[in-house]
């Protein structure tokens, strides 16, 4: 089994463990299903198994063909790949362009004006359906909006918004300015964003009076003003203004001067607007994500590799056909899917797709088929927890619906057990379509290692291959690449064009947490098993990252949220299996002194959890809520003084516990186990 990242105990980092992944993975190996693209559909494809030969045979210049073929520039580029600072890639670097004009102009210059870029469903049962040209005029208006505003070239602008239509028209209107946008999911707390927006020293903010969610509507603003409240403590904000879309119509605070309603400015904006031609290498967005550390890191990613990858991964993975297809990626914009494959791929690609604001189950658990019924959906992303809670709901609900239209299903954000893959593709594929699940991160930009619909013989549960002009490979501690049918660490061992291109603010931390493990490579935090025939399997973080429903979390993030009330005295956090969210988050708390006899009976203890859960949403957001919160006497720690996490994996998980013997106290894991209620399980 290869051992933690350097400098990390292994105590803390169990490998590419998941000892029950392992197991079943044998199994599964052993009975692989493979499904061969049909001829029909291998016939029509975007890809052909050429595209391989032809980045190999020269990788830069495969990208180059693609900048060159999927991107419009306003001054060409002349150098492909500037790697001399290392590992901060230049791509594309002497080339001028601009992402909005290359996501929406250029269709309507090329006459597709009244093709439909969007098709919006509220979650209510609104819609509206937005054409090429009215998105151009929206997205101009916005432009001019925020420079009427003072947003400048250069300036960021954070996001808070429910799945609107103004939430694209609002990415791509910084986006035609130059300004780099960081949109915050909206169900973080005024909190995260409060720390997101200082982090990016943003000078405006957009969001919404609220948006529908299960039924109701839920308010956005209060958050955002929150956040801007001045803070003991904490440096004033650079915010100047909010702009404010009206969704639900419900009863808003408003800061006179400080606030604008989106109408209002749009209303008295222009309609046209030239857009600002940046150089490729110009920050296009920053996102947030967790890290090993309590403090969220700022990817940032710039304009022209970025594109070239998002283009070029949409229109090969998903095989999209832009005059036919209808194509749906259920993700929120929050998220760096709703980045790559809502706002950036799609619409470079000139595709038409669905937005739906909503959650699957509102108002009914047929939602999601319906809608697909109802737009002729062919082309579905979404991600494997999603697809769980289908298959737990039942199959006669899809099976109400008619789900003829799909032709290509993708998944993307967790391992996919196989058999939420064969469910898929049986119940909402109709035993026809081929399955891609894509393996990427937020770093990565884009989709890295995928199946190609029409060429690879898809295999339930594996991500397969590097796609072409991607180099990946599975290594062991000393970075050599391990034998087929061996395991260890995903690295990526190229630079490639959707790179991050570092972390907001902080090159040391960029070099230090991906490019220190394993020097000169990119070490994705990943662990992974190569099977017999070298296709990839991903299995899990190996680091202190958790993937609830496809959501990256970072235990010492919750922890440190938990410690900051006062009852707490010490938390530790693991990541359980979960057999509909992937993993848990399972937290082990000590109480304070005087409150340690708070949690001594059944009542106490449910009182504390929730109490306890209700911090963590305020602290972070309801998404980081641990699912169990178990008090405990004592934390098993080794001599050191690290929390050995596995233990307590073990605990969480209902195992045996593994061997204790590297505990300061041995006999703590028997104080936790003996001390330990029947756990109680959430109520949400
Ligand atoms: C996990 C989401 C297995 C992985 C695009 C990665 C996956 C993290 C897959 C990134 C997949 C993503 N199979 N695991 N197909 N896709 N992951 O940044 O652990 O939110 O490191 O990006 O999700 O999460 P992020």
């Amino acid at each position: 089994r290869p051992s933690a990242p350097a400098g990390r105990g292994p105590e803390n980092h169990p490998a590419p463990d998941a000892r029950d992944t392992t197991a079943s993975l044998e199994n599964l190996l052993n009975e692989t299903r493979s499904f061969p693209p049909s001829p029909e559909f291998a016939a029509q494809a975007n890809a052909q198994p050429e595209l391989y030969e032809e980045a190999r045979a020269d990788r830069l210049a495969f990208w180059a063909r693609q900048a060159n073929d999927l991107v419009t520039w306003q001054t060409p580029f002349t150098e492909t790949l500037d790697w001399s600072q290392a590992p901060v890639a230049r791509w594309f670097a002497d080339g001028t362009l601009n992402a909005a004009y290359n996501a929406v102009d250029r269709h309507v210059e090329a006459g597709l004006g009244d093709r439909v870029a969007i098709h919006f469903e509220g979650e209510p049962g609104d819609t509206r359906t937005v054409t090429y040209a009215e998105l151009q005029r929206d997205v101009s208006r916005a432009a001019n909006a925020l420079a009427a505003l003072g947003v400048e070239t250069g300036d960021r602008v954070v996001i808070y918004l429910p799945m609107v239509v103004e939430a694209v028209v609002a990415m791509l209107a910084c986006a035609r300015i130059g300004a780099p946008h960081s949109v915050v999911f909206g169900g973080f707390s005024a909190d995260a964003l409060r720390s997101r927006i200082a982090d990016a020293e943003a000078k405006l903010v957009i969001t919404a009076d609220g948006g529908y969610r299960r039924g109701a509507a839920s308010a956005l603003k209060p958050a955002v003003d929150e956040a801007l409240a001045p803070k003991d403590g904490a440096e004033p904000t650079t915010v100047e203004h909010v702009l404010v879309v009206r969704r639900t119509g419900q009863d808003t605070a408003w800061t006179e001067g400080r606030d604008v309603w989106w109408h209002d400015a749009l209303e008295a904006a222009d309609t046209t607007h030239t857009p600002v031609w940046v150089e490729a290498e110009h920050p296009l967005f920053i996102l947030y994500t967790s890290g090993t550390t309590g403090k969220p890191k700022g990817i940032l990613h710039t304009t022209g590799g970025y594109l070239t990858q998002a283009a070029y991964t949409h229109r090969n993975v998903f095989d999209l056909k832009a005059d036919t297809d209808v194509y749906w990626c259920t993700a929120d914009i929050g998220w760096v899917t709703g980045h790559s494959y809502v706002v950036y791929g799609p619409l470079l690609n000139g595709a038409t797709q669905v937005i739906y604001e909503g959650t699957p189950d509102s108002p009914h658990q047929g939602r999601w088929w319906e809608i697909v019924e109802k737009y002729r959906v062919s082309i579905l992303y979404t991600a494997p927890t999603a697809i769980r809670a289908c298959m737990k709901w039942g199959e006669e609900i899809p099976a109400k619906f008619d789900l003829s239209s799909l032709r290509v299903l993708g998944s993307v954000g967790e391992p996919s057990n196989p058999e939420a893959w064969t469910g898929y593709r049986r119940v909402i594929g109709g035993d026809r379509t081929p399955i891609v699940d894509t393996w990427w991160q937020t770093e990565t930009g884009a989709i890295m290692i995928s199946p190609l619909p029409g060429v690879t013989a898809a295999k339930p549960g594996s991500a397969q291959v590097p796609l072409p002009g991607i180099v990946a490979d599975v290594v062991d501690d000393e970075a050599r690449s391990v034998p087929n049918g061996g395991g260890g660490y995903l690295v990526l061992s190229e630079p490639w064009p959707s790179m991050l291109r570092g972390i907001w603010g902080d090159l040391e931390r960029f070099k230090d947490t991906y490019w220190s493990r394993f020097p000169g490579i990119y070490f994705a935090g990943d662990g992974a098993k190569k099977d017999e025939d070298g296709d990839i399997w991903l299995l899990g973080r190996v680091d202190d990252v958790m993937n609830v429903s496809g959501h990256r979390l970072s235990t010492t993030e919750i922890e440190s949220a938990l410690v900051s009330h006062e009852i707490v005295a010490e938390a530790a956090v693991v990541g359980a299996s979960d057999d509909l969210t992937g993993q848990a988050v399972v937290a082990f708390v000590i109480l304070r002194g005087e409150h340690a006899g708070r949690a001594s009976d059944a009542d106490g203890a449910a009182a504390v959890q929730t109490e306890l859960r209700n911090h963590v949403a305020k602290e972070i957001g309801p998404i980081a809520k641990p699912k169990r919160i178990l008090v405990v006497p004592e934390l098993p720690k080794t001599r050191s003084g690290k929390i050995m996490r596995r233990l307590l994996r073990d605990v969480a998980e209902n195992r045996t516990v593994g061997d204790a013997t590297t505990l300061a106290d041995s006999s703590v894991m028997e104080l936790i186990s003996a001390g330990l209620q029947k756990p109680s399980s959430s109520d949400d």
